[in-house]
């Protein structure tokens, strides 16, 4: 699903942002990307959503190879690949229920379908009976709930989230922690960066990739061959 051959990044300055960095999830996994700040997971994101491209080595994400996604075709790779951000990014000043359906809007979803659809998402995601309020007026943790299932909107064969219970508590942590592994187990792949060890240490049935100053320094799979 996803696969880093000998991947190095340098953005302008000289130090590597990602050193020499190999490692294949495969289609089913959840696997955490840890490491402290400024160790390179969201680097690692952006590239797998080839919002980034590497300065060496190559990336593959369902199919996709960096060398040879033209810049204009990326949005097919993005149908098929969600992201969930730290911060939400939702549409402000709208409902939980247009910023689903506008998403569906894009993606081309049949008018007459989109309202089923929205609402099946909601359901999903278990935000389905604040699908009228403000954007503005949901917890932190709600927030999340509909941008996870924004994400989900075009049937995603992979997430990536980047920190996305960095800001929230512990009982939101605990929900958002448990719909993921609810996709997960539907199929999707998880790619999950965090530098939160407790959060790691509450699930060890992840796998664990964990980056230090751009290299990857653990990986709780047994090395395969690439
Ligand atoms: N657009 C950019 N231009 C220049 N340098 C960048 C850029 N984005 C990231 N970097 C640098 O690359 C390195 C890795 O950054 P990255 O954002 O991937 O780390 P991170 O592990 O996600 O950190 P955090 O936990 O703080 O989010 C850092 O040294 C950062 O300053
Ligand atoms: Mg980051």
């Amino acid at each position: 699903m996803i696969k880093f051959t000998s991947v190095t990044k340098r953005y302008s300055e000289p130090e590597l942002a990602l050193k020499d960095v190999s490692f294949h999830l495969k289609e089913g996994q959840f696997s955490f990307m840890a490491g402290h700040s400024g160790s390179g997971k969201s680097t690692v994101l952006k590239l797998a959503h080839m919002a980034e491209h590497p300065t060496l080595g190559n990336v593959y994400v369902n199919g996709f190879s960096s060398r040879r996604t033209a810049q204009r075709d990326v949005w097919r790779l993005r149908r098929q690949v969600g992201f969930i951000f730290q911060d939400f990014r939702l549409l402000p000043n709208r409902t939980v229920l247009e910023n689903i359906a506008f998403v569906l809007e894009v993606i081309n979803t049949p008018r007459k379908e989109i309202g089923r659809r929205a609402e099946m998402l909601l359901t999903q995601v278990g935000i389905e009976t604040k699908s009228s309020r403000m954007i503005e007026d949901l917890s932190g943790g709600e927030q999340q709930q509909v941008a996870i299932g924004r994400a989900l909107a075009s049937n995603p064969v992979l997430l990536l989230a980047d920190e996305p219970t960095g800001n929230l508590d512990a009982d939101s942590t605990k929900k958002i922690m448990d719909l993921f592994w609810s996709i997960n187990h539907s199929g999707t792949t998880i790619l999950m960066a965090t530098h939160d060890l407790n959060l790691i240490q509450d699930h060890p049935e992840a796998r664990l990739l964990e980056l230090k100053r751009g290299e990857l320094i653990k990986d709780s799979e047994p090395k395969m061959g690439y």
